[in-house]
């Protein structure tokens, strides 16, 4: 046995995985989620969830003094940047004062780690060229953003004043079986629901109506949830991206996967959406020497491609 594994956010699409690979890896794992934008079918059965919201301090520190964690892998979270804009109280009340919840829960039940689900897309802001590693200049111009750095500023507290250790992964765009498709980010997730209606795609523009749009780093969610349990063994530096480095379009995310489907790809063309980064990739050399190489887009696409034709 490896140890108790508590994923908030595990009834969602990232902490869903992270917690099938525990399971194999031989953890004992809960998820706590309050099933605001996940859902129990993503959890195994025998997986105890705990419903709790983490601005309730009481119910957080109930769930924690239950189930005892060694480690937290801290996926929940407001994670929309749109969201964030147009409510940034609320995006801080979750993401901030949510998890300072957590954080002092865990260090009143003795968790030793945790782990927490950061953002490089939105951290590092444009990339113009290149690619932005860890030292590069943090740039966060949205609430949501501010939120995650702000945690992370947090997680270096709660080590230095009382040694509750912590790695933070700042993820690329991640893609994969079980994302939502009912926002407006995860564009993986709206484009597969898309060609499955027969609807047509839209490629919002980076400059101008036409063109290819804007430039993201898609990273498959299995590379995440490795990363999430190589960190929950200590095995990897406190700060670390984790992306591919592989810069993809809009227009050729939306052809691969069509081809990947085997769907015909129609393409609508927008305007560029305000707050949207026209180009951000992470450079993947530290994750690349603590994880190996990471899944590129067309294995992870199938990957996508064959857990679909699964369900049907
Ligand atoms: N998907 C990406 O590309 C991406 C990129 C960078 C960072 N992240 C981060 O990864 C984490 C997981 O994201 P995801 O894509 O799996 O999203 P998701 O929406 O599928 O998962 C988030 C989970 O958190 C739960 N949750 C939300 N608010 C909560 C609250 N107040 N109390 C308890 N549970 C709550 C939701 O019900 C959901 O199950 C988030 O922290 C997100 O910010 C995601």
């Amino acid at each position: 046995m490896m140890g108790r594994l508590l994923v908030t956010g595990g009834a969602g699409f990232i902490g869903s995985h992270i917690i099938d690979t525990a399971l194999e890896a031989g953890w004992e794992v809960a998820a706590l989620d309050n099933l605001s934008t996940g859902s129990r079918d993503n959890l195994p059965g025998d997986v105890p969830l705990y419903e709790v919201d983490l601005r309730h301090p009481e119910a957080v520190h109930a769930a924690v003094a239950d189930f005892r964690p060694t480690v937290i892998s801290h996926q929940a979270a407001q994670a929309s940047v749109s969201v964030s804009v147009r409510q940034p109280v609320l995006d801080a009340d979750i993401n901030i004062l949510g998890g300072l919840n957590l954080l002092m829960a865990a260090h009143h039940y003795g968790t030793e780690r945790v782990i927490f689900a950061s953002t490089g897309g939105a951290i590092y802001g444009e990339v113009d060229a290149g690619r932005a590693d860890e030292s590069a200049p943090v740039r966060p111009y949205s609430p949501y953003a501010t939120s995650k750095l702000a945690f992370e500023y947090y997680l270096q507290t709660f080590y230095q004043q009382w040694g509750l250790e912590f790695t933070v992964l700042r993820y690329a765009n991640v893609y994969g079986p079980r994302q939502n498709p009912h926002g407006e980010a995860g564009v993986v997730a709206i484009f597969t629901a898309r060609l499955q209606a027969g609807l047509p795609l839209q490629i919002n523009a980076r400059e101008e109506p036409g063109d290819d749009g804007c430039v993201r780093d898609y990273v498959y969610v299995g590379d995440v949830a490795r990363a999430n349990l190589r960190a929950a063994t200590g095995q990897i530096p406190r700060l670390m991206n984790v992306g591919t480095g592989a810069e993809t379009t809009t227009r050729q995310l939306a052809q691969q996967l069509a081809a990947t489907l085997g769907r015909p790809a129609e393409l609508e063309f927008g305007p560029h959406r305000s707050g949207d980064l026209k180009r951000s990739v992470l450079d993947p050399g530290m994750s690349r020497a603590a994880l190996g190489e990471p899944l590129d887009l067309t294995a992870g696409l199938q990957h996508l491609a064959n857990w679909l034709e699964a369900r049907t």
